[in-house]
């Protein structure tokens, strides 16, 4: 089993035609040139998941970037995680930091979207992360210690196999500002201690544990070497086809 994994993150951007024409590419490229152990996943755009499902051969997989933590009824404008499954996606994000900032997204309200969304066979990429002044003030390991056991720690050992964890310092996300690799080794090495206390070292091991926060194909290389760093999420450079797939090609 490989603990590789990049996932895109496109947030609020791309047309429909733009998001078919993109994944296609990007399929179009890993299929000429496999990169063998690395699984890939385009985090999409709600309106998108089901043309772009179809539109793939498998090659890539598709995830939302967000679910109801309810299962259905009177909820306008939301997407249950159902509703998520039944488009053909696989995956689904939660907890980005942008969700947390600007839907009021906490903790406790994330462990509930955790759940339905694995009630539905979605896998999860959980998001993780602290702001700077976190940082500045070296609150960076309770902030994310926090968010991983409110989050996810209620969860089986069982279901825990059908979670990736993606620490995306908030401070890195779309400002240019990459952590340093020994930054990025350093929580991602914690949060590993953090599930081996609480599943066991094989569960642990098993658990794939992305990097976000302007990962780019200069930096890529550097911060996938590191032991803990199982991989990206990105979001600006998933963009661009040939960014994004560099990026897949850094391993
Ligand atoms: P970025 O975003 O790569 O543009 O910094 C990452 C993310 O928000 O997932």
């Amino acid at each position: 089993m490989t603990r590789k994994l990049v996932a895109g993150n496109w947030k609020m951007n791309l047309s429909l035609p733009e998001g078919i024409a993109l994944a296609k590419e990007v399929e179009a490229q890993l299929l000429a040139n496999p990169t063998g152990d690395v699984q890939v996943v385009l985090g999409v755009p709600f309106s998108h998941l089901t043309a772009i499902s179809h539109a793939l051969e498998g090659e890539v997989a598709v995830s939302a970037q967000d679910c109801s933590a309810n299962e259905s009824g009177a909820f306008t404008g939301e997407v249950s995680a159902m509703m998520v499954a039944s488009t053909g996606a696989e995956y689904v994000i939660l907890g980005h930091s942008e969700r947390r900032e600007y839907h009021g997204e906490e903790n406790a309200l994330l462990a509930e979207k955790v759940n339905m969304a694995l009630e539905h066979g979605l896998k999860v990429i959980y998001c993780c992360g602290e702001v700077l002044s976190e940082r500045e003030n070296n609150q960076q390991f309770e902030v994310v210690g926090d968010q991983i056991l409110e989050g996810l720690f209620h969860l089986s050992k069982e279901q825990m196999k059908e979670v990736v964890i993606a620490y995306e310092p908030v401070w890195a996300i779309g400002t240019g500002v990459t952590a340093s690799s020994e930054q990025a080794q350093e929580m991602h090495a914690f949060i590993r201690s953090l599930l081996q206390k609480q599943y066991g070292v094989i569960a642990a091991e098993n658990t794939s544990i992305l990097y976000g926060g302007s990962c780019k194909p200069a930096n890529a290389q550097e911060l996938f070497s590191e032991k803990d760093v199982d991989g990206g999420l990105i979001g600006g450079a998933s963009l661009k086809a040939n960014d994004f797939v560099a990026i897949i090609n850094s391993f």
